[in-house]
């Protein structure tokens, strides 16, 4: 089967930052799965070089636009090769293939009768280059990059997209097209609204692809932008693309705008949209350049392998939701899951195969531990776009395997019974082969690492998911997949500064007053299942509302009993989320002092559900 797969084409602007980094991981991680099930797969990404913003960048450091994309373009192409992103193109709308093949499309369109002159006046956002309508912003600023908004007035050409609206809101339920399910409903909610003509040509914007039939005019970026799909593959082989991936920010120019050009065009439309979600930084909030909490992807790569970031991104954020980066779940995945789970099973087999075995695998045909191994579970979570569930189910058996290894204690069968001990460290040796299989696509290096370890050469899919294909290999040890990062005290200083505001940005008092803060009691305190640090309260809110759980890190400072009855602080009104598979909604405040934590508590008359003023 054919499998062509984009990311987004990325705005070269500034450095890439943590949020491309992302999109790059999912997209090769969903691409790697479908070489391994068979498909002839093609991954594209690229960057996105012309409009209003980049004109802007390059005419504040006095130089051309395109001078200046020439400088930041090798920046996406390096972040892709250090995260180990395998793809096949990387386009640059700037390439003279591309300019020709958007020019024939909007020739073709205007022939068609479906763009007229007409005059735009309204607002537009140059940091996502998008037209807002008064109803949609924010205080006058941009619903995605709160800034503020310019207003427009220019001659322009309009693309009849409204010709196309019920066409493509049918074409999206139909096919489900936008992935997860909420995000459609979001989407189909929003175009209730109204679908408008579009302003697709900027008179005063010089930098961009001009429109072949008014050369005075450049081409709107997202109609240029969009057209990299189709245009930078072999189309009569890979087109229609199987999945667009995106964040939810330009999710409506992925269906709304996309499928009309689509149709506009006679070009057929793509199958899937998938939509992840943001990457916020720690305390739930965007990460911007004036708050200074940027992620940089360079930086975290000098302190973490590139296979833990990957992991960790993919784990710790449930597919299509938005999450919260922080540097301590980091460093808790790679320490727990990777080094002692992983790692740990790894180096414990192939140094019992090597003690017990002068480093050749025995071999036998006893099947112990595959039928713990669920793969159709594993795939169809893949193929529903669930990463997070696929990884852990993944880990569910890598844990089965070590608590085979505990159950059979193969140290002590090596005094006496050397036939079990071969079964045992067999069977051990087999599924690790099967385990770097279905880790390949999220973590390549340490797969490949584990492969050599075992001594396997061929390069294996999905097919070999099997018991008894490994023969007496003469296993080699080169090393731990993962070694101990010691948390913050590591960290090298731009990393540590993630989450730091830049001396004197204040929170405006406006900003301030959205948050909702109120005092709860704590009804129920129970541990996480799946954390060893976290807690899961139920808190009680006061009259009239229902107990809100909440997942919080108070268990180094506080014994469950002790917590029962509490009155505590909450902030209400924060998106909820999940911590570790635990939906969290709401945040309890607490003073940290020395590592210690202490929660903010009223005096224990007060109301419950009274506000903090
Ligand atoms: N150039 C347009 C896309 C055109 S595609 C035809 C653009 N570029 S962008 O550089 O702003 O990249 C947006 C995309 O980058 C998001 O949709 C998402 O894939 C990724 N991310 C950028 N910041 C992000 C986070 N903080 N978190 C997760 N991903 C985000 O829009």
């Amino acid at each position: 089967m054919k499998y062509y797969i984009t990311t987004p084409i990325y705005y070269p602007s500034g450095k890439p930052h943590i949020g491309h980094c992302y999109t790059n991981i999912v997209s090769d991680t969903i691409a790697r799965w479908h070489k391994l099930l068979g498909d002839d797969v093609f991954l594209q990404t690229g960057t996105d070089e012309h409009g209003q913003k980049i004109e802007r960048v390059a005419e504040k450091e006095g130089i051309t636009p395109k001078q200046f994309v020439d400088k930041l373009v090798p920046e996406f192409k390096k972040l892709a090769k250090l995260y180990s992103m395998e793809y096949d193109n990387f386009l640059r709308t700037t390439d003279k293939k591309h300019e020709k093949y958007c020019q024939e499309v909007l020739q073709k369109v205007y022939d068609n009768g479906d763009i007229y002159k007409g005059k735009y006046e309204g607002w537009y956002c140059v940091d996502c280059e998008t037209y807002y309508n008064e109803k949609d912003l924010e205080d006058g600023c941009c619903p995605i990059h709160k800034r503020k908004v310019e207003w427009f007035e220019e001659e322009s050409y309009f693309f009849k997209m409204s010709k196309y609206a019920k066409k493509v809101e049918k074409y999206i339920k139909d096919n489900n097209y936008i992935i997860p399910k909420q995000r459609q409903t979001f989407l189909l909610k929003r175009m209730k609204d109204g679908i408008k003509d579009l302003c697709i040509s900027r008179e005063k914007v010089k930098w961009g692809i001009p429109l072949p039939f008014d050369k005075k005019h450049v081409a709107y970026v997202w109609f240029d932008a969009l057209l990299n799909y189709p245009s930078g593959v072999d189309k009569t082989k890979y087109w229609p693309a199987a999945a667009h991936v995106t964040s939810h920010d330009i999710m409506w120019h992925h269906s709304v705008i996309w499928l009309s050009m689509l149709y506009a065009a006679g070009i057929k439309p793509p199958k899937k949209l998938v939509v992840h979600g943001f990457i916020n930084a720690e305390g739930g909030v965007k990460m911007s350049k004036s708050i200074g909490n940027v992620i940089d992807p360079f930086e975290l790569a000098k302190t973490y392998p590139t296979d833990s970031i990957r992991y960790f991104l993919l784990r710790e954020i449930p597919f299509g939701h938005d999450g919260t980066f922080s540097i301590n779940a980091l460093n808790q995945r790679h320490n727990n899951e990777l080094m002692n789970d992983l790692g740990n099973l790894q180096s414990r087999t192939i140094t019992m195969i090597e003690k017990y075995f002068n480093g050749k695998i025995p071999r036998t045909n006893k099947n112990e531990l595959f039928k713990k191994l669920n793969f159709k579970k594993i795939n169809n979570h893949m193929l529903n776009y669930e990463l997070h569930n696929a990884l852990n189910e993944i880990w569910k058996f890598i844990n089965e395997c070590n608590k085979y290894i505990n159950d059979n204690k193969p140290w002590e069968l090596a005094k006496n019974n050397t036939k079990k001990l071969e079964i045992i460290l067999y069977n051990l040796a087999e599924s690790l082969r099967v385990i770097s299989i279905l880790i390949e696509p999220f973590m390549p290096n340490t797969a490949k690492t584990i492969k050599q370890q075992l001594g396997l050469k061929k390069k294996e899919t999905f097919k070999d998911i099997k018991f008894g294909l490994l023969g007496n290999n003469k296993v080699k040890k080169s090393g731990y997949l993962f070694t101990k990062i010691e948390g913050e005290k590591k960290m090298n200083k731009e990393t540590q500064v993630i989450s730091t505001p830049e001396a004197g940005h204040y929170i405006p008092f406006k900003e301030w007053e959205k948050m909702q803060i109120r005092v709860g009691k704590v009804k129920k305190a129970e541990k996480h299942p799946d954390a060893d640090k976290l807690y899961v309260l139920l808190v009680d809110m006061g009259k009239g509302e229902n107990p809100r759980q909440i997942v919080s890190g108070l268990k180094d400072d506080y014994k469950l009993k002790d917590l029962v009855g509490k009155k505590i602080v909450v902030f209400t009104n924060l998106q909820p989320t999940k911590i570790r598979g635990i939906e969290s909604n709401g945040m309890l405040l607490a003073a940290e002092f020395k590592k210690k934590v202490s929660l903010l508590q009223p005096d224990q008359d007060i109301e419950t559900g009274a506000k903090i003023c």
